[in-house]
């Protein structure tokens, strides 16, 4: 559906939800944004994701040279990790290069029992696959609604908390369009814009997959809502402490180059493409970005901190040594689509040969999910790494739960 459509426009059928404002009513604190967060507006020089095209962000590609040697002191690999997947943020590629890691050093993962934990329920332990009291993982990394006691009883006490955070006035449109189906709020809308104009008229705290819907960031930190606009920096303070690195969707190469360098990894453990792309999709307005970032004004106050906290790791790091790294990995990155991908990048599902490859597509989205298609005829070897990169989320899952569970090693997906 177009999202310029005019705010008027009603689809036939459209059932009817959130009916009365006494259901709407949330707050009052959530309906004054204004008066703590941030002045939004187009102060925001460089929009660069609506479907999260990877090879797009950054800077442009500097000619090829060796790759220097790290100049950091030597460092343990760690290998208990605790990623927090956020909804529409970039978090499938971040999941895939997990995976893979996982996988390659035959580390275990807390699986859910299907593809979530029980989201939006708050995350439990016994919702893992296998769990039993006492009993510790070294990966988990499938969205959940966090909480944090909870992820204790199944991740050791030294897991490296991580997690990645998009401004919400580009992560409400794709998740309008995403969610299109699966939340109440947005079905009853005829559009992102008449949502937008009265996002009240649509919205229920109480509707289906109303944590989808607004302050879906906040909601997947398991964050509670605060009683006053003051709690809000304390709450988030108390985030980081949990959370020492939060990766930004907009910065996404640099974003990696950090998370190499906290878990001590090799530059290859990094190389990802972008899952989950979006065909087709206009970038939001500035007008529809600024009122998705008032609506979600939650998430806002939670980007806005992570991205100065990201800003500040930046600066440790040496700004000047990050892009170098930054670039290495777009051009890592082009060359192995070069290598692995028919067509070099994203294709529609109807492109892809192999079953395996072919990406979820949610039902009632508006944009089709892209996915990747392996050039024919590759080597062996290199068809089992690029077909391990091209692998979508749950196919990855499912062949991570074989290797567990006992019903094959995953041998059996070397040949797509
Ligand atoms: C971490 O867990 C181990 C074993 O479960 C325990 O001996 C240790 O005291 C814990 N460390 C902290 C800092 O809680
Ligand atoms: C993020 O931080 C950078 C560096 O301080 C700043 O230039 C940019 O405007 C910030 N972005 C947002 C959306 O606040
Ligand atoms: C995986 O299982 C297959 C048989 O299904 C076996 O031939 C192969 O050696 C196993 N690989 C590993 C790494 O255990």
């Amino acid at each position: 559906m177009n999202p310029k459509a005019p705010p008027g426009r009603t689809r036939p059928g459209t059932p009817k939800c959130c009916g009365t404002p006494k259901f709407c009513g949330i707050p009052k604190f959530w309906g004054t944004p204004k008066s703590w967060g941030t002045p939004l507006g187009a102060a925001l020089g460089v929009f660069v994701t609506l479907s999260f095209a990877l090879g797009l962000l950054g800077g442009p590609l500097r000619p090829t040279r060796d790759p220097k040697p790290d100049r950091a002191a030597p460092c343990r690999p760690v290998s208990h990790i605790v990623f927090l997947k956020t909804h529409k943020t970039g978090g499938s590629s971040v999941v895939n290069l997990l995976s893979r890691y996982g996988e390659s050093r035959q580390l275990r993962f807390a699986l859910p029992q299907r593809y979530q934990f029980r989201y939006p329920e708050p995350f439990r332990a016994e919702s893992v696959r296998g769990f039993r009291p006492g009993e510790r993982f070294d990966i988990i990394c499938h969205h959940m609604r966090f909480s944090p006691a909870e992820v204790q009883r199944v991740m050791p006490n030294d897991s490296f908390y991580f997690s990645i955070v998009r401004d919400p006035g580009t992560q409400g449109a794709s998740a309008f369009s995403y969610f299109r189906a699966a939340a109440a709020a947005f079905r009853c809308a005829p559009s992102l814009d008449a949502f937008l104009a009265a996002p009240r008229r649509f919205f229920g705290p109480g509707g289906r997959g109303a944590g989808l819907a607004r302050n879906p960031q906040w909601f997947d930190f398991g964050l509670p809502a605060p009683a006053a606009a003051a709690e809000v920096p304390a709450l988030l303070a108390r985030l980081e402490r949990r959370f020492p690195l939060v990766l930004l969707a907009e910065r996404f190469d640099e974003s990696l180059v950090l998370l190499r360098h906290r878990l001590c990894w090799p530059r290859a453990a990094v190389d990802v493409f972008a899952h989950n792309a979006r065909g087709g999709a206009a970038a939001p307005t500035a007008a529809q970005r600024r009122r998705l970032r008032a609506w979600n004004a939650l998430d806002w106050a939670l980007y806005s901190h992570f991205n100065r906290s990201f800003w500040r790791h930046v600066e440790r790091f040496g700004a000047a040594r990050l892009q170098e790294e930054a670039a290495e990995l777009r051009r890592r990155r082009r060359r192995l689509q070069e290598r692995c991908l028919r067509g070099a990048g994203p294709v529609p599902a109807a492109a892809i040969a192999e079953p395996r490859l072919r990406p979820f597509q949610p039902p009632g989205a508006e944009h089709a999910v892209l996915g990747f298609a392996l050039r024919p005829g590759l080597p062996p070897a290199e068809r089992r790494r690029c077909g391990r990169m091209a692998l979508p989320e749950l196919p990855y899952t499912d062949l991570l739960a074989r290797r567990q569970f006992g019903n094959g090693n995953g041998t059996e997906w070397d040949d797509f």
